[in-house]
């Protein structure tokens, strides 16, 4: 099938990528020339393991290309890819510039039928709102169908998550256009949930929320367990045996952070209130993860008494393993907070490059905790769960450690005089 995926973030690229390698023929197009410049150059704008080898594959077999000519996209191509930011405003409400300038676009361009697929994470009722502007536009319904068919994909994870799904959500105003999604997905084996525009889009809000929920609430048990001097990981493993919990998303640690989740569970609350209703377990979620940092913070400052002047060494930067994305970062969040109370900041990540006049990075991790009066694990690389302590003890300056990813063996620490530093551990 000839496709047009219009936005070429990471939404856009994986899935005009994986589409191609399926066998379809993708117009990956964006209204950034000098990104696009780059794609056909083959410099990948994000670091996703296995994504620059796969667009090398797919241009290589003339099934991916890259162009920023969108009219040529929507005019050549029958089906349409929505993939565009959705970026969310302060009070949760959704800036839908991008989506705005596509169904503008698509307005002028469409002669023939379009299936359009919003795959955006978009405010329940705007796939609704898309439909109803194009009739506005005097376009007639019967030349197209907008589909909701929402992503789930992990960074880290993309091209796994999107190959191998565990469910196909697809929302629809009529039957139409469900025999297009399944021929366009026929290699991907997964069960399909068909359901209304609005049904699809607030499938995708509900997960992101739940699995919120999962670690904020791990999050305030840790708390309470701290307390009780409890073991948080016990309590994970025990609720993670049970079939009705499932062991995923049971994490502790310093909180959620990246493009969704924050993002998300925010647009969440204001779509609740635009209806008058109160989401006090979603209002609750944020709480919690908005405060979780404090508890690793009050108890730095408790040891180290005062941090004007303390040098703090921070490992992780990203939000999360295997990503160089740093957005709503919690490890960012602490080093403001840090920087706040004067304290002198060396970081280390495997990955992310960072240019904060207010933050030293460092290429190499022990480098960054010499003459240091406290290190601090801010995002669980797994190249953390193997240090040479002894080395690390040698290089500091003091000898605190604080774990907040709950991925370092305090036993084993402590062996080498360190002070450790977590929360229920
Ligand atoms: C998430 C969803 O998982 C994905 O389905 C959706 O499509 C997009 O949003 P992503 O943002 O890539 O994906 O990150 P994810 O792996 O879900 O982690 C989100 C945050 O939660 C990270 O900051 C991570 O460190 C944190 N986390 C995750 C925990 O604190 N504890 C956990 O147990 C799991």
């Amino acid at each position: 099938m000839k496709i047009c995926v219009i936005g070429t973030g990471y939404v856009g690229l994986t899935t005009g990528t994986v589409l191609s390698d399926l066998g379809h023929d993708v117009y990956c197009v964006d209204n950034d020339k000098t990104k696009i410049e780059k794609l056909n150059e083959g410099k990948v704008p994000i670091y996703e393991p296995g994504l620059s080898a796969l667009i090398d594959r797919n241009k290589k077999r003339g099934r991916l290309h890259f162009l920023s000519d969108i009219h040529y996209g929507i005019k050549e191509c029958p089906i349409i890819y929505i993939t565009v930011g959705t970026p969310t405003n302060e009070d949760g409400s959704q800036n839908l510039t991008a989506i705005n300038d596509v169904i503008d676009s698509i307005g002028q361009s469409i002669h023939s039928h379009k299936t359009i697929i919003t795959k955006s994470t978009v405010i329940p009722g705007t796939n609704e709102w898309i439909h109803q502007t194009l009739m506005e536009k005097g376009i007639d319904s019967n030349m197209f169908d907008i589909v909701s068919n929402p992503e789930f994909l992990r960074e880290g994870n993309a091209l796994a998550d999107m190959l191998n799904p565990d469910k196909i959500v697809v929302g629809v105003k009529r039957q139409k256009p469900i025999e297009t999604i399944k021929k366009l997905y026929a290699k991907i084996h997964a069960p399909y949930i068909i359901t209304s525009l609005t049904g699809a889009e607030m499938i995708k809000y509900a997960s992101n929320a739940f699995l919120a929920t999962k670690i904020s609430f791990m999050n305030e048990m840790a708390r309470i367990c701290d307390a009780y001097d409890v073991e948080i990981s016990h309590i994970a493993s025990a609720l993670g045996r049970d079939k009705r919990i499932g062991p995923y998303f049971l994490h502790a640690g310093l909180g959620y952070g990246g493009s969704c989740f924050p993002k998300d569970v925010r647009a969440l609350e204001y779509a609740a209130k635009q209806k008058d209703i109160i989401p006090e377990i979603v209002m609750a979620v944020q709480n919690v993860n908005d405060s979780q940092i404090n508890l690793y913070l009050e108890k730095l400052t408790n040891k180290l008494t005062n941090l004007n002047g303390k040098k703090i060494s921070v490992w992780g930067l990203a939000f999360k393993p295997e990503t160089d994305d740093t957005r709503e970062s919690r490890s960012l969040l602490l080093i403001k907070k840090l920087l706040e109370k004067g304290a002198e900041i060396h970081a280390f990540d495997p990955i992310v490059q960072l240019s904060d006049p207010a933050i030293t990075v460092y290429e190499d991790m022990y480098e960054a905790v010499k003459e240091s009066d406290a290190l601090i694990i801010a995002t669980e690389w797994s190249q953390f769960k193997s240090v040479d302590w002894k080395k690390v003890k040698d290089f500091m300056k003091g000898n605190i450690l604080v774990d907040g990813r709950n991925i370092i063996d305090r036993n084993h620490v402590a062996g080498y005089q360190f002070h450790y530093i977590g929360v229920a551990r």
